[in-house]
């Protein structure tokens, strides 16, 4: 395997469900090229991701997409030091495409190949912008399919503090949106219509909030707003705010009370939240506030990096490579990779 003194980045792909995505992200952890061809409007038709349609366009976008991340970072390919893909968790017939098109690259280039685990790449990407190491955190994840609090004590040093028994805080979302009428992916529709809304208007369960345990669940809540529902005028604009107003300050309120309480158990003084649903305004602004409140250090991705993006892979690919870590190309996916062993 060929290493010349200009090799300089790394180029990664992110096809774990979605979102088509490539970035290149210098060895110093600088990102120098991120881009995304959405598929949210294809998809958004069917109320949810069809894998076999998603997989088809990933095939579509994914080398235009390697071109212009190359030529926006001002890099020829044989400078690009290793090809990084998620390997998973996601749909194996879109992790497929990321992967073989990484590996591809790196077999023509004689260069490494990555496998980045994707929620590695979330976990990471509160620091992106930040030159020096990761440092020790407690790390909330919340997207479309996990909600996990991670105990971090340097790269690839994860300790799994608590998950979540049914449904993600994303799929949450997204469900009551699907309930309310409103269009996939929910949880922006939901962030957006919640403005203005009454937060205490209905009060929503908060499963699990108090005692010791950082486990979470929210199908209580999703039954509790079904039977909701039929109560309320969702047709009256004021009355939609009002139950998104609520429901998202159940969820926000179990996210912020668990992260704070597992910080403060655990000793650590510096708290991350990353994954689609750290979007959220009301999260953020919670966050802010009772971080503030407890002395806490708080860090939060960029939105353009909280929802699925290709940057937060070649950052995680970037951090592994200067561990000296790289992956064989017989490397398969996994649609269940876990974070931790
Ligand atoms: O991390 P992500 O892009 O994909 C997965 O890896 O799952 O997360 C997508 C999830 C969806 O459930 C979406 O509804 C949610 O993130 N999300 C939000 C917001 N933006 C995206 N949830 C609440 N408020 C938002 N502003
Ligand atoms: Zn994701």
């Amino acid at each position: 395997m060929t290493s010349s003194t200009h090799d300089c980045c790394i180029l990664a792909l992110e096809t774990s469900c979605d979102e088509t995505a490539a970035a290149v992200c210098a060895l110093d952890g600088r990102l120098l090229a991120s881009r995304i061809a959405s598929q949210a409007e294809i998809h958004r038709k069917y109320g949810g991701v069809v894998p076999e349609v998603a997989s088809r366009n990933h095939i579509v976008h994914i080398r235009p997409l390697v071109e212009q991340v190359l030529e926006e970072a001002g890099i020829p390919l044989e400078n690009v030091a290793a090809f990084a893909a998620t390997s998973g968790p996601g749909l194996v017939s879109s992790l497929l495409i990321g992967t073989s098109m990484a590996k591809a690259l790196a077999l023509a280039e004689d260069k490494p190949f990555l496998a980045v685990n994707h929620m590695e790449g979330h976990l990471l990407s509160p620091f992106m912008g930040e030159t020096g190491p990761v440092r020790p955190c407690m790390a909330l994840i919340v997207s479309g399919g996990h909600t996990m609090l991670v105990r971090v004590k340097g790269v690839a040093q994860y300790e799994m503090i608590g998950r979540t028994r049914d449904d993600a805080a994303g799929e949450c979302f997204d469900k009551v949106a699907k309930m309310l009428g409103l269009p996939y992916p929910g949880g922006p529709e939901i962030d957006q219509r919640a403005r203005g809304g009454n937060r205490a208007a209905i009060d929503f369960p908060r499963t699990m909030a108090g005692g010791r345990s950082f486990e979470f669940s929210f199908s209580g809540l999703k039954t509790a707003v079904l039977y909701e529902l039929p109560k309320h005028d969702l047709g009256n604009a004021r009355v939609l705010a009002d139950v998104c107003a609520s429901v998202q300050e159940a969820i926000v309120e179990v996210l912020v009370e668990k992260l704070i309480a597992a910080a403060r158990q655990f000793g650590e003084r510096v708290v991350t939240v990353s994954g689609g649903v750290s979007c959220n305004r009301r999260l953020r602004e919670c966050l802010d506030a009772r971080c503030h409140e407890e002395g806490l250090e708080l860090l939060l991705a960029r939105p353009e990096h909280c929802t699925d993006n290709a940057g937060m892979i070649a950052f995680a690919a970037v951090q592994r490579f200067r561990l000296g870590q790289t992956s064989a190309l017989e490397e398969d996916v996994d649609p269940n990779l876990p974070l931790t062993a």
